[in-house]
This record gives C-alpha cells, structure tokens and sequence, in this order.
C-alpha cells in the first residue's frame, strides 16, 4: 500500500475526507504523516483522532524555505512517502520539495482554474458575481495554484449567501478529492 502525506494549513475538512477514504479503504493508501505549518491548526486534532502523526513547524524559526523543506523532505522519505497531497497547505512549494517529489504532488483548490487563484477563491468570485463556480484539482509547480489540472467539477449557483456557497464548494471537494486520489493511487500501481 502506498504511504501519502497531506500538508494543511487550518481546518483540515479535506484531510479529514482523504483520511477517512484512507482508513475505510476507498483510497488505496495510508496517510503516513500530516504536514502542518500551523502550531494550533484544528486539523491536528483531527489527525489525532484519526492517530495519524503529525510534523508540525513554524516556518519563521527557519532561516529560509528551502531550510524547513529539506527537513520535511527528510522525514517524508524516511516514512517511505510516495504522494503528497496539498489540503489547504497556503504555501507556494520551493524547488527542494518539488525536486523530491516531481509529478506526485496534487492539490486542491476552490475555484475553476486558471480562474481565482489565491488564498481567497470562493470569496473572491462571489464578490465577482459569477454564477458558475467550481473545485481544481492538480499538480502543484512552483507557481500560486499552478499546474497541469487532473480534475475539474463546476456547479451553478446564483444565490447571495456566502456561507451557504462555501459550504456547496466544500461538498463538492471532498468527494472530487477522494475520488481522484483513488485513481491517482490505482493508475501509479
Ligand atoms: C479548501 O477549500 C481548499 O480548496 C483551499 O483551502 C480550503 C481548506 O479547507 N485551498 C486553497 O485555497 C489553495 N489555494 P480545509 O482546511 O477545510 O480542507
């Protein structure tokens, strides 16, 4: 079975939907480890209660990026991780992660690409007024939400409540992020 890590930055709703996938078996995989560049973030919780370990830093206390993603790319292969998948991780990843994990690191993000990149997608196009919204997903290169796209899914909406379209655009993640892990996970047998 292949080992997967998933960087987070906050909440941790779509680790949550990888981890569960992971455990019951709809993902061929395991989460060997949660990546978090948060002390507090409430997806560690939620990687405790799942028993699912954590490397958690403070990207200030490094002298540069490149210095705490040696570190991370240290650990991740010292648990033997094949696949990184980005879970609301909201930073741009430096050559040294990319050179270790070339082609094997995915993200998701809330928007139609190439469409409201940013930390602020869903509100951003909201305050644009567009009535088509939707959720990327794709592999990460060294650019804000860049990379060839593996998956798109699009939904109308037209109402004028942010809070209830957010929560549409999270019900629209979870299961594109867990269906398309478990083929990324089956097509790299
Ligand atoms: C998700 O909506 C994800 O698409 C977005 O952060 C949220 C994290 O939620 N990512 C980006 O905006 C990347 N640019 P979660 O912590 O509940 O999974």
């Amino acid at each position: 079975m292949k080992k997967i890590a998933v960087f987070a930055s906050g909440n941790g709703s779509n680790f949550e939907a990888l981890a569960a996938a992971c455990a019951d078996g709809r993902i061929d995989a395991r989460i060997a480890l949660l990546v978090c560049d948060k002390p507090g973030a409430y997806v560690l919780q939620r990687a405790d209660r799942f028993g699912i370990p954590a490397f958690v830093f403070r990207p200030k206390e490094y002298a540069s990026k490149a210095d705490y993603e040696r570190q991370i790319v240290e650990r991740l292969q010292a648990e033997g991780v094949e696949w990184i998948f980005l879970a609301g991780y909201m930073r741009i990843l430096s050559e040294v992660m990319l050179e270790a994990y070339r082609d094997r690191i995915v993200n998701i993000h809330p928007s139609l690409l190439p469409a409201f990149k940013g930390a602020h997608a869903i509100a951003d196009a909201f305050a644009y007024g567009v009535k088509v919204y939707g959720v990327t997903i794709h592999y990460v290169n060294g650019e804000l939400d860049g990379g060839k796209i593996i998956a798109q899914r699009a939904f109308d909406y037209t109402g004028d409540d942010l809070d209830e379209l957010e929560a549409k655009v999270h019900a629209v993640e979870h299961p594109l992020y867990v269906e398309t892990a478990a083929r990324l996970m089956k097509e790299s047998r």
